[in-house]
């Protein structure tokens, strides 16, 4: 395997030589009176980056799935309901853990091509007067089929349906590349994972939770014990970890906010959104289906695109692997086969982007796709030359070489 080349799956992400560096660290002591700041700066900086004031932030040792279990494990009790879109594999498997921990899930099914439906959560919640409902659970990004949904819109709905529903979003795949305001739109907990936007390894889930999320602990029954948010908070209030923390990738997401924050929220957007546009006129061009049906929802982190009918998207990818150690996504749940996946979040050039076009390209034209050489790529150049205004960033965007206007 070439380890130079880039890496095009929706997390993990290319690691950036800071965040490389930061994370290369001798022992540390955990016990030792530089913890304490350090973890209360780390919290600062992911309040920017969720954009909350008095949101709660927790960092597990775990992964975003451990996030989703935090979230649920720390506010619910057997039985309670929740409602939930399924549109995804992402979604889908936060249903089933809910499941698993004895909830009842009113399930929308929404079209997986599609995002979730603010129509139809607001629909549910009015047939639910007496507020049974305790939580309404969003992905905000699908990874499995690139489509974005629309959070503050479901914020509207549960206000306008007068319901006091708490707001559940996973953010693994949104949270610090794209949009995402988790006081704006009344998010009780945000879900992160260090692998994707923050661009770390995977190990830590990252939480941002509301007072009101906070305050619903206290009835809570759900058991919990290593995700518990009560010792959580006791312990990093007074500068220690429930347990051992894990101090390299604690670093690492003290420079990853460093970072993000230097290059700021609105440029890190919009250059997710500007290498992402380039992705789709590629696909346009090679006349293959966005999987998004509609393009102002499409994801700017992952792009899933479907091959031709007949075809073996799993041939695609395996064949980008063994002939030119490339690796992209692969399809997921129902799309399995049918799609493969271009992940572009976090740490990525424009070059690099446009070399995973042109590889992609050489495996359909091996494998006797029906495209013409070059055609995904020339639509990229032609989208990745104009010239955008988004702020030059002191540390990523020059690393990127997203074209600047100032
Ligand atoms: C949207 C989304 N949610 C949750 C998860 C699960 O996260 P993890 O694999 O870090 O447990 C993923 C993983 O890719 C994801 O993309």
């Amino acid at each position: 395997m070439n380890l130079s080349n880039a890496i095009f799956i929706p997390g993990p992400t290319n690691l950036p030589e800071r965040i490389r560096r930061a994370i290369d660290l001798p022992t540390v002591d955990h016990r030792s009176p530089n913890f304490a700041s350090d973890l209360k700066a780390i919290f600062r900086q992911v309040q920017n980056i969720l954009k909350t004031d008095n949101g709660q932030i927790f960092i597990f040792p775990a992964t975003g799935t451990g996030g989703w279990e935090a979230a649920i494990a720390n506010t619910l009790s057997r039985g309670d309901r929740v409602l939930a879109c399924r549109h995804g594999v992402f979604s889908e498997k936060w249903i089933h853990l809910c499941q698993h921990f004895g909830l009842e899930v009113d399930v929308i099914e929404c079209d997986w091509r599609g995002p979730a439906n603010p129509d139809l959560i607001e629909a549910k919640l009015r047939s639910d007067p007496r507020g049974e409902i305790k939580a309404v659970l969003v992905t905000h990004n699908e990874t499995a089929t690139g489509v974005r949904s629309d959070i503050s819109a479901v914020r509207q709905a549960i206000d306008s349906a007068g319901h006091s529903a708490m707001l559940f979003v996973d953010g693994v795949s949104s949270i610090a590349s794209m949009d995402f305001e988790m006081d704006t739109w009344g998010v009780d907990i945000a879900v992160a994972g260090s692998q994707k936007g923050f661009m770390l390894p995977a190990g830590l889930a990252i939480l941002g939770v509301s007072q009101k999320a906070i305050a619903s602990g206290a009835t809570a029954d759900l058991p919990r014990f290593f995700f518990d948010f009560r010792q959580m908070m006791q312990t990093t209030s007074s500068g220690g970890f429930p347990y051992t923390p894990p101090m390299q990738l604690l670093a690492g997401l003290n420079e990853s906010c460093k970072i993000l924050l230097e290059e700021g929220l609105d440029a890190v957007a919009s250059r997710h959104f500007f290498i992402a546009e380039g992705v789709r006129r590629a696909a346009d061009a090679w006349n293959l289906e966005v999987c998004a049906h509609d393009r102002s929802f499409a994801s700017d982190t992952v792009t899933t695109i479907f091959v031709p009918e007949g075809r073996d998207s799993n041939q695609l990818t395996l064949h980008l692997h063994q002939k030119y150690q490339m690796s992209f996504g692969v399809g997921l749940g129902q799309f399995a086969g049918q799609v493969f996946r271009i992940g572009h979040l976090g740490q990525l050039s424009i070059p690099n982007m446009l070399a995973g076009l042109a590889t992609i390209e050489m495996a359909m034209r091996d494998l006797d796709y029906p495209i013409n050489a070059g055609v995904g790529v020339a639509a990229a150049q032609e989208w990745y030359r104009i010239p955008i205004s988004v702020k030059p960033a002191a540390g990523l965007l020059s690393e990127c070489g997203v074209i600047s206007d100032e």
